[in-house]
Parts: C-alpha cells; sequence; structure tokens
C-alpha cells in the first residue's frame, strides 16, 4: 500500500496564517508588534538564502524584520557587541544568529551570550534546560516542525513507540524530549546503536535526523508506521546534476509507511513557520502574556 503523503508545504502555510492571526491579536489587544532581528556574518550562499527567506516571511505575518548583515572577518567581540545591543533593544524580541558562523568566531559564546527569553532557536542551555523540566520554553524549530507533521496524521501521540535516528544538539535531542512531553515511549538510535534496524522496525513513529543520504529502507520501517524524514542530502543525480534526497529511501519506506513526509517539501518548510511562532511566543514571554 502506497502511503499518505504529508505536505510540509501546505502546513506551514497554515501554520503561519496562525502566526499572522496572533501578531494581530497582540497588535490590537495590547499594542504590541513582534520583531526578529536576524544576524548574518560572512557571505554563505545557503544562509543568505535562508535569512533572506526569513525576512520575507517575518514581515508576511505582520511583524518587524531586521538583517544585521556582517563581513566575513567580523570579530567575535564585534559580534557579541551586536547580540548585547538587540538583547538591550525592547522592540527585539526574538534574535536568530545564522550557523554556520566564519571559524574564527566561537559559536557557542555568541548563542550562549544571546538572552535566552529573546533565543527562538532554542539552543541557549537555560531554554535546554526549561524543555527537558516542561517548563514554557522556546523550542528549537525543525523539531517543532516535526511533531506538528506527526500531529497531522495522529493528533494524540500518547504510548506511541517513537525512535529517533540521530543525537545532534539542534534536532535529536530536542526532537526525542518534545516526544516525551507527547507522552511516546522514546528511543534515540546513534551511530553505535547495535541491530539499529531492528530497533527502527519498533517504531510507531520514526523521525530520521542522522544526515546520511536514503539511510532508512523500506524493509527497516513498520507497516503503517509514521516517518518524518528531516534529512536533507545533497547527492549527485543521473543527469550529472545534484538532487535532494533525505535520510529514508523514499521509494521503498513509502511502500509500507502509513505516512511519509517528502523530501524536498516535508519538515523544511516548517522550520521558518515554527521560528515564526517562536517570534510570538518569545514576545509574549517577554510581556508576560499566555
Ligand atoms: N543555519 C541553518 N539552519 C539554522 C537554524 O535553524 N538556526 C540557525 N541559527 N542557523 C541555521
Amino acid at each position: 500500500m502506497q502511503s499518505r503523503v504529508i505536505d510540509g508545504k501546505a502546513v506551514a502555510a497554515d501554520v503561519r496564517a496562525g502566526v499572522a492571526r496572533d501578531v494581530a491579536a497582540l497588535k490590537a489587544g495590547h499594542g504590541l508588534t513582534p520583531g526578529l532581528a536576524v544576524v548574518l556574518v560572512g557571505e554563505d550562499p545557503a544562509s543568505k538564502v535562508y535569512v533572506k527567506n526569513k525576512g520575507e516571511q517575518t514581515k508576511e505575518a505582520g511583524m518587524n524584520s531586521w538583517e544585521y548583515r556582517l563581513p566575513a572577518e567580523t570579530s567575535e567581540a564585534e559580534i557579541l557587541a551586536v547580540v548585547e545591543k538587540l538583547n538591550n533593544d525592547p522592540a527585539v524580541n526574538g534574535i536568530l544568529v545564522q550557523l554556520p558562523l566564519p571559524k574564527h568566531v566561537n559559536a557557542e559564546r555568541v548563542l550562549n551570550t544571546i538572552d535566552p527569553n529573546k533565543d527562538v532557536d532554542g539552543f541557549h542551555p537555560v531554554n535546554v534546560g526549561r524543555l527537558w523540566i516542561g517548563e514554557r520554553t522556546l523550542v528549537p524549530c525543525t523539531p517543532t516542525g516535526s511533531v506538528i507533521l506527526a500531529k497531522t496524521v495522529q493528533p494524540n501521540l500518547s504510548g506511541m513507540n517513537a525512535v529517533v535516528i540521530g543525537r545532534s544538539n539542534i534536532v535529536g535531542k530536542p526532537v526525542a524530549a518534545l516526544l516525551l512531553r507527547e507522552n511516546c515511549t522514546v528511543t534515540v538510535a546513534h551511530s553505535r546503536t547495535r541491530n539499529i534496524e531492528s530497533v527502527v522496525k519498533g517504531a510507531d513513529l520514526l523521525i530520521a535526523a542522522v544526515g546520511i543520504p536514503e539511510m532508512v529502507k523500506g524493509d527497516w520501517v513498520k507497516p503503517g508506521a509514521i516517518v518524518i524524514d528531516v534529512g536533507i542530502n545533497r547527492v549527485p543525480s543521473a543527469n550529472g546534476k545534484t538532487k535532494l534526497v533525505g535520510d529514508c529511501d523514499y521509494e521503498s519506506c513509502a511502500q509500507v509507511a502509513g505516512a511519509i513526509t517528502p523530501v524536498p517539501g516535508g519538515v523544511g518548510p516548517m522550520t521558518i513557520a515554527c521560528l515564526l511562532q517562536n517570534t510570538v511566543e518569545a514576545a509574549k514571554i517577554q510581556r508576560g502574556i499566555k
């Protein structure tokens, strides 16, 4: 049986529409227009595209958007000074420093300087702690988007066996925390996991975030499982060009799964939508609004 394809573009558009409604309500009810500042250091082409899209979608949702473009040779001290300035600016509710940063900059020090209540990436150790103990916090965007997509198929994830492949700080660990909050039984598999196929086979919900092109094959997948593919891997294609593939072998997995996200068009579009949602949430947290 061919599985249901989860349309990340459509779900992301719904999330953005919800953000626009929340922004309108904050303006009308509290005189508050949330604002997001993005800091881009250097000329990485992919980062430039992300930052441009973030700015456009922030404005489309009715929020303020600022971009700080700094040359690649900007010193760490200068970057930290920009972050401090944004921390102290009450009009700025969200701060995102685009990664990767140039090699001479200590990225951890920069990210840890962001005010936790403005940390719309949810990477600050204070927010990581809040997530794991179940406090209100800013949750990393890609994990949030992955769980929203799973819930379009099964709104109640309680009691499901969820397997996460990958243990990164950006996706694997926070998505495990979120799934635990959804009352799943969570297994985190990684490069040292023994018999990974049999571990994956036990998953009612599979989140693949490992960064290995098409690693998960259809015969690893439990029939009817929900498969959320976070991988975005560029690989050579037959015509001598390149193509994007996920961490799951889509053709074979789609024969077995109950529902699956495509790459591209699955988790990818959700990330910026969730960033916009976090900017609204940051503004509410800062103003003490529920
Ligand atoms: N670069 C690529 N993805 C991301 C992200 O989610 N956050 C930040 N800060 N940089 C990125």
